[in-house]
């Protein structure tokens, strides 16, 4: 059986287990194309390995994990890598390496991936950081001579440099003043809008996640125990899911969304009311 036409990542069942330790119990996720799924959750819960799972840097232990039409799961080496550059990943920190120049950075998967002259892999660096509102002297500063929201911008810029049609971002605000983490918020709405990506965003910022998101997704002890626009967790009827928006202290009501709602916000009410799985 193939995925639903406007999934782009769809996962059936997904179970992953660590020697003893199952992580990820039985997951069922949707991600529709050119929409962001938020992932939230408490530590510890499974986040950071079902992302590995989807950008297939890890397999599950069973399940199905569907990616623009393809079930990933068994492919071979070579077909993995071909899953793997559909993904931009956007790391915590951005993760920059810190001896190389902005330029080194961000040219790495160009450098990786194609037989670019380093005269065009120069200009196209320069192109997307210009893109993302950076000047074109930044290339020859080192990561510890930016800011954080300069440093988050050029692991953008990086995980955009392939022109992938999923980004994944672990984390993206943590470890931001709230201000720059709001631009990270309009970042990656204006990732979706000009370049019409899909986005999978893993974050402890509820803030955030009722900014952006389409759909959000509560993750707790490798389940997912609610879903739905972020106003269905706030508001409906999965006490989890509540208690975990109230307990962040975020007064939700005050929060201002970038970007337009959910499409499937007009879909029949049962899909889009909080599902609780257990
Ligand atoms: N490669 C691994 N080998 C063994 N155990 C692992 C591995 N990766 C993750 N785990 C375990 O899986 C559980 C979930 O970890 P994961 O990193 O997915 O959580 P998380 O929700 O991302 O947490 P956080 O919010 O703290 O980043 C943890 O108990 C962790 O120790
Ligand atoms: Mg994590």
């Amino acid at each position: 059986m193939s995925a639903p036409r406007d999934a782009i990542v769809e996962l059936r069942k997904v179970r992953k287990t660590f020697r003893d330790q199952e992580v990820l119990k039985g997951i069922d996720l949707t991600c529709k194309k050119n929409e962001t799924t938020v992932i939230i959750g408490g530590s510890g819960a499974g986040k950071t390995t079902l992302l590995r799972l989807i950008v297939a840097l890890e397999s599950p232990t069973s399940g199905e994990i569907w990616i623009d039409g393809t079930n990933i799961v068994g492919l071979g080496e070579r077909e993995t890598n071909r899953v793997r550059q559909k993904f931009g990943m956007v790391y915590q920190y951005a993760a920059l390496l810190d001896s190389f120049t902005v330029l080194e950075n961000v040219a790495f998967p160009l450098v990786e991936h194609t037989k670019l002259s380093q005269k065009e892999i120069t200009e196209r660096v320069v192109d997307k950081l210009g893109l993302l509102g950076l000047d074109p002297s930044v290339i020859k500063k080192f990561p510890s001579e930016l800011s954080g929201g300069m440093r988050k911008r050029v692991g953008l810029a990086r995980a955009l440099m392939l022109e992938p049609p999923i980004l994944v971002y672990d984390e993206p605000t943590s470890g931001l003043d709230p201000l720059t983490s709001r631009l990270v918020d309009d970042l990656i709405e204006e990732m979706r809008e000009r370049f019409g990506v899909t986005s999978l965003v893993i974050s402890h910022d509820i803030a955030s996640c009722f900014r952006i998101a389409h759909q959000a997704v509560l993750l707790i002890r490798g389940q997912i125990v609610a879903r739905g626009t972020p106003d269905d967790l706030a508001n409906g009827d999965n006490e989890e899911a509540r208690d975990f928006i109230v307990n962040s202290g975020v007064d939700v009501r005050a929060i201002k969304r970038v970007g337009p709602r959910s499409s499937s916000a007009e879909a029949p009410k049962e899909a889009r009311t909080v599902e609780t799985d257990r």
